[in-house]
């Protein structure tokens, strides 16, 4: 049924039931509402663990899983599999006892995860009673958001100058774990059904696929691409196929997941300390989507570099809507050969920046080749060339109005000095009035001065003026990452905070003093020391001073050296913010990083992980539950 007829039916539903209040059912679907705001979701032990999938990212893979299974159990014929599309949301289970639906929980790490059962009664593909009576069930599957609702909301966002969902499984995520259930019910949210376990033995089930009938025969959603494939061959071709045409999907999906679909040989075939051997998941490569290059333009970053960027006619390509992508540097224009109406094939470089990979059909119409611009595109400067670099730099740091607002845009920002508020278009409108020219200026602006902007009232500006105020005093390595001294990023300047401890000691520090410390090398030593010759960082420097604007000292009286040569990769939701995971582990010794790799000593997974768990499972990286990390801070494990 579509949306709109739902809606007409539940408001006639609505009227009837408080005209005749007596026959209004426990359970109506009007009841499908969350009670008040709570403060926190309580948690809830599964009664099974919900276990993770392990990973294969080729098709040879997949034939070696299927013929280990044959052997190692001495199967002398082809398990029977099912495929499913495996959807890229969040997995919750659903407690039904006596055919009613009574609690329903996030996954959390596999053993204790959230209650949120006000939240999900707000779902419509989650039925509050079964068709049957059944005395107890429990319903496992994915929560997700339509790629077409996923746009409509941010679009909504967009209008509020609310904040915009990456993509639509942080939207599933972030509509789901509301205190206030309206807003879930607000959200276009459904479910799909994969996993179904009965207590007693009422209802005689032996496949996977006859579980996936019942449920369906139940009242739930169940993704009906699935298929029953006799041998490994068959599932691969449901792979290939899906690979091609996951696109047209409304919802996303990030792999195929494969089971073994008979009950007794998945019991036999059991599970390891983390996942079953009975099923694994296929990932799809990333998605290449082909779309037209509207336009390409010259960006000017903050350190001057020159940079070509493909403005593209809107795509939707691994998880978000993709406008713009970078063409790395003028260089790589000539190698694609590429140029605006032509059309070319996108994918995103490491999940996050959308990169051209190749031109399928050039433009009919006649263009000059795009050539690289002599002159900056922001204040008409020559470019120059720094020997070795294939980028094209504009000399001009003081005074180019784009490397201005690049600066300013990134003192402002999270890792910096994290003032909330001050987004782009305040910026550019401060820098084109000549109100600010060094950050030291933003600490000099009066809430006259705000009111002075467009679309600035009274009540905005003197937010604007309080929290620049209020971000005068900074940890240490955030002031120093908020320099933007080439090379220094925000690890970088972690490390160098926790070593020189002060922002004088820094300011004296010598060569060999950096180089005392793990990880810095000669080409950062030597940037931090031209940054502090410099005479012009160094009025910046005083202004600071002068304004207030002093880092909080780094304070190791409390630390220990637990964690010393550990480092950490944080995923998922923890009760607890990041920072606050980061620096108990950096006050204990350890080192965190954003990345997993082999060199990881332990990823500490929350709620809902993302891919940087799946990352740690295929290296091998041990991951661990935040009461596992507490036990390492616990002093009393210490030899
Ligand atoms: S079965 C023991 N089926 O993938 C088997 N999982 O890493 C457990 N997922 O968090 C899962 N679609 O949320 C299964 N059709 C599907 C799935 C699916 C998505 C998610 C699931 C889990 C993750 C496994």
């Amino acid at each position: 049924m579509s949306d709109l007829e739902y809606d007409r039916l539940f408001k006639e539903l609505e009227t009837l039931e408080s005209q005749f209040p007596d026959y209004k059912l426990a359970d109506s679907p009007t009841n499908r509402v969350g009670s008040a705001a709570e403060k926190k979701f309580s948690q809830h032990k599964h009664k099974v663990r919900l276990y993770s999938l392990d990973n294969t990212y080729s098709y040879e893979d997949l034939v070696l899983w299927y013929e280990r299974l044959q052997k190692n159990y001495s199967l002398d014929f082809e398990p029977e599999l099912v495929c499913e599309l495996k959807i890229d949301g969040l997995a919750i289970s659903l407690i039904y006892e006596d055919s009613e639906f009574v609690l329903g929980s996030t996954r959390g790490d596999g053993y204790v995860g959230e209650n949120i059962t006000n939240n999900l009664k707000t779902i419509k593909t989650i039925p509050q009673k079964t068709k049957t009576p059944l005395k107890n069930l429990e319903v496992r599957g994915e929560i997700f958001m339509p790629k077409s609702s996923f746009e409509a909301l941010n679009n909504k966002q967009r209008e509020n100058n609310a904040k915009l969902f990456a993509n639509p499984r942080n939207a599933a995520s972030g509509s789901l774990r509301q205190l206030d259930a309206e807003i879930t019910r607000s959200r276009d949210l459904a479910m799909f059904s994969y996993y179904g376990r009965l207590d007693s033995n009422e209802i005689n089930i032996s496949t996977h696929s006859e579980m996936l009938d019942f449920l369906k025969k139940e009242g739930f959603n169940i993704n009906n691409e699935y298929r029953v494939c006799k041998n490994i061959q068959e599932a691969i071709d449901y792979c290939k196929y899906w690979d091609k045409r996951r696109q047209e999907l409304d919802y996303a999906t990030d792999g195929v997941v494969i089971k073994v679909n008979n009950f007794m040989l998945q019991s036999e075939l059991g599970y390891t300390s983390r996942a079953p051997r009975w099923a694994t998941a296929f990932k799809f490569p990333p998605e290449e989507v082909s779309t037209i290059v509207e336009n390409i333009e010259v960006n000017v970053g903050r350190s001057g570099a020159v940079t070509p960027v493909a403005v593209l006619e809107p795509v939707y390509v691994s998880g978000s809507t993709v406008q713009r992508a970078t063409l790395h540097n003028f260089d790589e224009i000539k190698r694609l050969n590429i140029n605006i109406g032509d059309r070319v094939l996108i994918k995103k470089a490491a999940e996050i920046i959308p990169k051209v990979i190749c031109v399928t059909e050039h433009s009919t119409e006649k263009r000059e080749p795009f050539f690289a611009p002599l002159y900056c595109p922001s204040c008409g400067t020559k470019l120059v060339n720094i020997d070795g670099e294939v980028n094209l730099y504009c000399p001009n740091s003081l005074g180019c109005p784009e490397q201005i607002k690049g600066r300013i845009e990134y003192w402002v920002s999270k890792d910096c000095m994290d003032i909330d508020g001050i987004g782009d278009n305040i910026v550019a409108q401060l820098v084109e009035k000549g109100m600010v020219v060094t950050p030291a200026d933003l600490y000099k602006l009066t809430v006259d001065d705000f009111l002075k902007l467009d679309l600035i009232a009274e009540k905005s500006a003197q937010n604007l003026y309080n929290v620049i105020q209020a971000s005068k005093n900074p940890p240490l390595a955030r002031f120093i990452n908020s320099l933007g001294i080439r090379h220094v990023g925000k690890e970088t300047s972690e490390l160098i905070a926790n070593y020189f401890k002060t922002l004088d000691n820094l300011k004296h520090a010598t060569q060999a003093d950096f180089l005392e410390i793990d990880g810095i090398g000669d080409k950062i030593a030597d940037s931090i020391l031209d940054f502090f010759q410099n005479s012009y960082n160094n009025n910046i420097l005083q202004d600071l001073q002068k304004y207030g604007v002093n880092p909080v000292n780094v304070d190791n009286s409390s630390g220990t050296e637990l964690l010393k040569g550990s480092t950490f990769v944080i995923t998922g939701t923890l009760s607890e913010t990041r920072d606050y995971f980061e620096n108990l582990i950096k006050q204990n010794g350890g080192k965190t990083s954003s990345s997993v790799s082999k060199k990881t000593s332990y990823v500490l997974a929350g709620a809902n992980p993302g891919s940087k768990y799946d990352k740690a499972e295929a290296l091998g990286v041990k991951i661990i539950n935040e009461e596992d990390f507490f036990n390492l801070l616990n002093t009393d494990n210490k030899e």
